[in-house]
Formats: structure tokens, C-alpha cells, sequence
């Protein structure tokens, strides 16, 4: 069955390679980033099968049966995410300019195989991979999941799960909004109290908790290694009460605010005219760039109903030069199109028409339309979990759209690429998000990744057979979403 997302070129063939012949995996070049993917690939497996499924550089004599990765040719472009896989009686051959088009052809290789191989122990197969030859590539170059762990805050191990799903459909951002009113979830090592009494709410009165640079780096390392960047937010000046409760002087009256542990919005704001915020903006920018390897760091910027206009604009402003200053990309919610944006700024939209200002200014756009790819929407009226400020989100929606037409004056060129978001007002669990994320984020990883046109008679059905994958793979899902 065609894979999720969709590849560019998919020609099934006759016959099947079996798995039960025990290949090994090899590589070309013996590289460690080729390794790596080769590695992955054997874990993953491994389990279901029981095989060794040894890893070992390319040899000559190609006479033993073997999952080939190559990169060919070598020395492509590093950002160049395409890749060939090739399947015969005989073997496997998947070729990329680079390692992580490697990574995509394995993350389709999976999906190949019967639902069984993402089972976590032996399983008696058999283990046909259906012969055929795929090419593909991305659309677009930015394909995220924002995953809110201010609300509520997920641990560690639970951020890993999300990234492997993520990863799994070909998505190559996490997005992780680290800061809000009801939570502050990152060490920062010179103003230690964010975490130390910012960290220790959620809403709804939960305990909170917070990522140490430790936890976060391993993070950010986890994610590099399925080829995901991480982009860490902290949202500002608005959406700042948890900061504000930690220090009294952030604040424009020098009172600390009380812990805040509801869900409304727009009422805190970061004092403005006091040169301590952007002393403390300046440290905290600074420590989470040190951490933070991907070029991009999300200042937020919405809904800063509690900040002047005039003072909402100059701070934009200023917290841009920062970022830009420790060498990384801002990314904002495309409130701050309202005034003049550095040309590498980014905006992504999600509810307004500021993001047309950011095209018109030659800003480049994420799409994160609410109505489509707010995965924190109900599915509809009977779900339990969710929001529904903007409206239900069944999974049609969350597929059936066009991002070059989506937002008149926002055209293709515009257009960086899509992110599905989920927010966690309602969430407490893994099972909660990923009830939220599942059927809804392959969709949304499709409108990212493949060619223009969908076709959702033909989507629902391959989606529907991903069920029993996400059932080995432990994964909690809404399967009434499925039949809707
Ligand atoms: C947002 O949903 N406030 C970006």
C-alpha cells in the first residue's frame, strides 16, 4: 500500500524481497552519519523479527542478499532530503544525495513492511517487502509539530515518543513551547527561579516540572538523531506570567504576579521600558542558543493583548536583534508582521491575516492555519479531550487542504512550510497526546511532504491500515476518528 506521506514516484513491482533471508545492512560510504541510519534501521528491526540483521560497510562482491544504503552521489547537498528505494527478490537498495534522504527511505521501508514489524518482541512474520521503486522528496523544506509542554509538562521520555512518531511520518521540526502563563520548562541557569518556582505550576493546578539543560540537550540530540530540529520557544512579551511570578522585577509595577493556573489569555506582559527585561531576554536567549544547535529560535508574540502597540512593536524589535545576535533565526506568531521584520525572521501563521504582511515584506511563512492543524480541536462534538475555539478538526480537514491557495497573498514562494500545533490545555498524558496527534498528524504530515492534489478516498483507506501499526507501537489513538 503507498506509504504516508505519499512519495513522488511510486511503481510497485511483482514479487517481494523476504526479510526471513537475514540480510545484513550495509553502507556506502562506512560513514558514521550512513551508520547511524543503518543502525536505526536494524533497531527497528530487530525485535519483531528476532534477525541479527548485521551492519557492515558495502563489499564488492555483491553475491549475499542485503538491505544496500548508499549515499549516491556522495557529497549532495546536506539539506537535500530525497531519496530512491529500490526493492527486488534479489535486495534493497536505497540512495540518497544525503544521510537524512537515507533516514526517509528507511522511515518508508518500514511501512512496507506488515504492521507486525513494529511489534517490541518476536513475532513469526513472514516478513515480505513488496518489490517496487520509489522516488521521492519533500515540498517542504519545514514540516513541524509544535508540542506545548507549558500547559502541561511532558517528561522527557514522553517528548521521545512524540519525536519518533513525528520522525516517522517524515517531519523534520519539534517546536516545543517552553514558556507560557501557567508554566516555565527550561533551566536557565543564570535566572534560576524560572524553573525553580516558574516551572512548579500547570494548568489546572498540576505539579509542572521543568527540563533541565541536561534533559533538554539529550533531547535535542535524540531528535537530531531521527534528523528533527528542535526549535524551543519562549513566548514574549504576552503569555509571560510564569516569568512574572518568578521575578518580581520583570514585571512594569516590580510585583511579582501570582502563579496562574487557568487557561484564558492575553492579560500578562513583560515590562517593556525597564532595561532588566532585556538583560534577562539577552541571558535567557543566550543559554538556550548555546543549547540549541538548530538554526531557529521561536521568540512566540501572540496574543500580547496586555502590551501597547507602539511598545509591542519596539520589543519585537529588540528581542529579534538578540536572537539574531547569538546567530540563530527568529520565528514568531505572525503578530510580529506588524512591523518590520529582519529578513531572515520567519512567521507563522495561525488565525490572523498578519501573516500576508509577512509575505508582502519578503518574509518567509509557516502555515499553521488553527481550523486545520490545531490538533488540541476536538475531532467533534463527542470528543473528550480538546478545545473547540476553532471549531471541530475531523481528519479531513486536517488533510483536505492546499497550502499555496490557503492564504490569499501567502502564494508557494512564501511559503517555508506547514507545522501541526498542540497546545495541551486539556492533555495530562502521553495517551492524551498522542489520542490527539493520531489519526489527525500523518495527514497533516501528507499537505507537508507530498506533491499537490489529494485524493481523501484513497488517504482514508491507506490511513486506516496504519491502525494496527500504532497498536504494536503502543500508541493510544481516536479510532472513531477513522470512521468519520
Ligand atoms: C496561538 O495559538 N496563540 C499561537
Amino acid at each position: 500500500m503507498t506509504p504516508i506521506p505519499r512519495p513522488l514516484v511510486f511503481q510497485p513491482a511483482a514479487g517481494a524481497f523476504d526479510l526471513s533471508a537475514d540480510p545484513a545492512i550495509t553502507v556506502s560510504p562506512a560513514a558514521p552519519a550512513v551508520a547511524a541510519v543503518a543502525d536505526f534501521l536494524a533497531e527497528r528491526l530487530r525485535p519483531a523479527t528476532g534477525y541479527a540483521l548485521p551492519v557492515r560497510p558495502a563489499t564488492a562482491e555483491a553475491d549475499s542478499p542485503a538491505i544496500a544504503l548508499a549515499l549516491t552521489p556522495a557529497g549532495g547537498a546536506p539539506d537535500d532530503e530525497s531519496y530512491r528505494l529500490d526493492v527486488t527478490a534479489a535486495g534493497v537498495r536505497a540512495g540518497a544525495p544525503a544521510p537524512a534522504g537515507l533516514f526517509y527511505a528507511v522511515q518508508t521501508l518500514r511501512q512496507l513492511l506488515p504492521p507486525a514489524i513494529e511489534s517490541a518482541t518476536p513475532q513469526p512474520g513472514p516478513w515480505p517487502l513488496p518489490a517496487g521503486h520509489i522516488s521521492d522528496g519533500p515540498r517542504f523544506a519545514w514540516r513541524g509539530l509544535m508540542l506545548d509542554v507549558a500547559r502541561h509538562f511532558f517528561a522527557p521520555d514522553d517528548v521521545k515518543r512524540v519525536i519518533d512518531l513525528a520522525a516517522a511520518y517524515k517531519l523534520n521540526r519539534l517546536h516545543l513551547h517552553l514558556s507560557d502563563d501557567q508554566g516555565w520548562r527550561i533551566e536557565i541557569a543564570s535566572w534560576p527561579d524560572l524553573a525553580r518556582v516558574g516551572g512548579q505550576t500547570a494548568a489546572g493546578g498540576g505539579p509542572g516540572g521543568f527540563y533541565t539543560q541536561a534533559q533538554y540537550a539529550d533531547l535535542v540530540a535524540y531528535a537530531a538523531a531521527r534528523h528533527v530540529t528542535v526549535v524551543p520557544e519562549i513566548d514574549m512579551p504576552g503569555h509571560s506570567n510564569a516569568a512574572l511570578a518568578a521575578y518580581p522585577e520583570l514585571n512594569a509595577d516590580g510585583q511579582a504576579r501570582p502563579p496562574y493556573t487557568g487557561i484564558e489569555v492575553g492579560f500578562s506582559s513583560l515590562a517593556i521600558d525597564r532595561e532588566i527585561t532585556y538583560r534577562f531576554i539577552e541571558d535567557v536567549i543566550g543559554e538556550l542558543a548555546a543549547l540549541t544547535p538548530g538554526d531557529y529560535l521561536h521568540i512566540g508574540g501572540d496574543e500580547a493583548l496586555a502590551t501597547a502597540r507602539e511598545e509591542y512593536l519596539r520589543f519585537i524589535a529588540r528581542v529579534e536583534a538578540i536572537v539574531n545576535a547569538h546567530g540563530k533565526r527568529a520565528v514568531g506568531w505572525e503578530e510580529i508582521a506588524q512591523g518590520r521584520l529582519a529578513a531572515t525572521t520567519i512567521a507563522q501563521h495561525w488565525a490572523s491575516g498578519h501573516a500576508v504582511a509577512a509575505a508582502a515584506q519578503g518574509a518567509k511563512v509557516i502555515l499553521s492555519p488553527a481550523p486545520r492543524v490545531y490538533l488540541d480541536m476536538k475531532y467533534d462534538a463527542a470528543t473528550p479531550l480538546g478545545l473547540q475555539w476553532a471549531g471541530f478538526v475531523p481528519v479531513r480537514a486536517a488533510y483536505d487542504w492546499e497550502p499555496a491557495t490557503h492564504l490569499p497573498g501567502v502564494d508557494e514562494a512564501a511559503l517555508l512550510g506547514v507545522e501541526a500545533a498542540l497546545w495541551s490545555e486539556t492533555l495530562t498524558t502521553l495517551d492524551d497526546v498522542t489520542t490527539m496527534l493520531l489519526p489527525r498528524l500523518p495527514g497533516v504530515a501528507e499537505v507537508a511532504w507530498s506533491a499537490p492534489g489529494r485524493d481523501w478516498d484513497d488517504f482514508r483507506r491507506r490511513l486506516a491500515a496504519h491502525a494496527p501499526r500504532w497498536e504494536r507501537m503502543g500508541l493510544a489513538f481516536r479510532r472513531e476518528a477513522l470512521e468519520g
